[in-house]
Formats: C-alpha cells, structure tokens, sequence
C-alpha cells in the first residue's frame, strides 16, 4: 500500500487530474466528506489530506510514502529526508514582493536600511534579502499578508502571487518577482529503495501524465 500525502484546495484538484490520467480515480464522496484518509480505486494507493505546509513533514518522516508540494513550501522547509524527483507544472504561481501602491521600494530595499517584511515564508524572505545585503525585520504571519501592509504591520509581504487579483484587491502592486513557483512531486528517501516496485511506477506515470498536461 502506497501512501501520498496532499492538501485540500487547488493541489488536490490538480492531482485529482494527473491522477485520472494515470487511471486512478478518487472516491468523490469520500472527498466532501471530513476524512483525512482517503481511498482511491486503487486499492494499493491511499490519500492522506493535511495542511500544505505540513506535506514534506508527512513524507520526511514515512509517515507517507509520497506527497505533492509547492517549491514554496519545499524550500521553506528545506527538503531534509526527501527527494523531488518530478516538477508537476500544476499550482503555478510567483513569489513576490509586494508593497502599498506608492511607496518607494527601489529606495527602502536598499544595504542599510531597515525594511518590514511580513510574510509566512521567513526562510526564503531571509535568504531573498539577506543576498541583497538588504537588512529585514520579519513579521510572521500565517495568512491573509496582504493586510500587513494596509494597517501599519510592515511596509512590504512576500507571499505567492498568480493572477494579482488579491494585490490589486488591496491596493498593493507587485515590486519584485522572486521566483516561479509550481507543485513538486516529492518522496520519501527510504521508501525509494524499500518500496521500489510499487514506487517507481507511480511516479513514472505521473511524470508522464505532468509532461501530456504542459
Ligand atoms: P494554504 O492553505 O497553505 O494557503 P493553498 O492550497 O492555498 O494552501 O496552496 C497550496 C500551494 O499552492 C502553495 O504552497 C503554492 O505552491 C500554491 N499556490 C498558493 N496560492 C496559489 C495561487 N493563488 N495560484 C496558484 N497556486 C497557488
Ligand atoms: C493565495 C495567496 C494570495 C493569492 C494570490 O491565497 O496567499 O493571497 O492566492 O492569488 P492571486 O494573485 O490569483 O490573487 P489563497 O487563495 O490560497 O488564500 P488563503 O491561502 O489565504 O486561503
Ligand atoms: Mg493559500
């Protein structure tokens, strides 16, 4: 039995697509229900639905053998114990910097001055300014980013930007692009050699099914 770790939202609806196309169908009642275990119609492969930013914690430690995360999310946590064999091209989106319409960012992002920062991505926020010699004093948050800088919180966010439709929402614009973003494939180290033959398939196939859907 396979176990592939995801979150609810716009990844599952994704993988739910690559899955199809790999033949493996998701129980749709099982779905809406309140299950965190979710049965496919391959009964050698389970779902296990937990909150994004806990999908590599899930695989680094077996507790599933597989999962589907942002690079986001990844590089937040730094892929300790797995590897990421497969870019699936789905949850696409951008990592940026965004400010209040109007305020000078080429000036305030510049070495010796302080910048506020709030955002859920610390690590990747300290390392992004930390190359730009740019002092940043972090504000964590665990949503809704685009308020911090609305209300006093800080004078910029990092978060994932795709349409820009929540920025524009809110009177910010976007100043710096940081990187592109998109869903990874990722497995546990151990089970690559220790489930091989039932591994090595499935992410054969949803390599192959990521590659048709590009
Ligand atoms: P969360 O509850 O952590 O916000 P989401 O389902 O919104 O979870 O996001 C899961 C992943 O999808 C993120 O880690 C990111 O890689 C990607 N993502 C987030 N927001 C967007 C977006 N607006 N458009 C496309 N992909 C996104
Ligand atoms: C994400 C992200 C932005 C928005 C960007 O939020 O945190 O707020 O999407 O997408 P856009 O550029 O197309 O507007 P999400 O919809 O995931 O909401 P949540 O994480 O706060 O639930
Ligand atoms: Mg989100």
């Amino acid at each position: 039995m396979l176990t592939l770790a995801l979150s609810k939202g716009r990844i599952l609806e994704d993988t739910a697509g690559l899955l199809a196309q790999c033949g493996i169908r998701l129980d749709s009642s099982a779905v809406d229900s309140r299950q965190l275990i979710l049965p496919t119609d391959d009964p050698g492969l389970r779902l296990l639905i937990v909150r994004a930013s806990d999908v590599p914690t899930y695989v680094q430690h077996g507790a599933a053998d597989l999962g589907i995360a942002g690079r986001d999310v990844m590089l937040e946590h730094g892929g300790e114990g797995v590897f990421q064999p497969v870019d699936l091209g789905i949850a696409c989106c951008r990592l940026a910097v965004a400010t209040r319409q109007g305020f000078d960012y080429p000036r305030a992002a510049v070495p010796g001055k302080r910048l506020r920062v709030a955002t859920k991505y610390v690590n990747t926020t300290r390392r992004h300014f930390a190359r730009k010699g740019v002092h940043v004093d972090i504000i964590k948050l665990y949503g809704s980013m685009e308020l911090a800088p609305l209300v006093g919180l800080a004078d910029a966010i990092v978060d994932v930007v795709s349409t820009g439709n929540t920025l524009r929402a809110n009177g910010l614009v976007e100043v710096e692009s940081i990187m592109p973003i998109s869903a990874r494939l990722i497995v546990n180290q151990a089970a690559l050699k220790t489930q091989q033959r039932t591994l090595a398939p499935l992410v054969a196939a949803l390599e192959r099914a990521a590659r048709a859907t590009s």
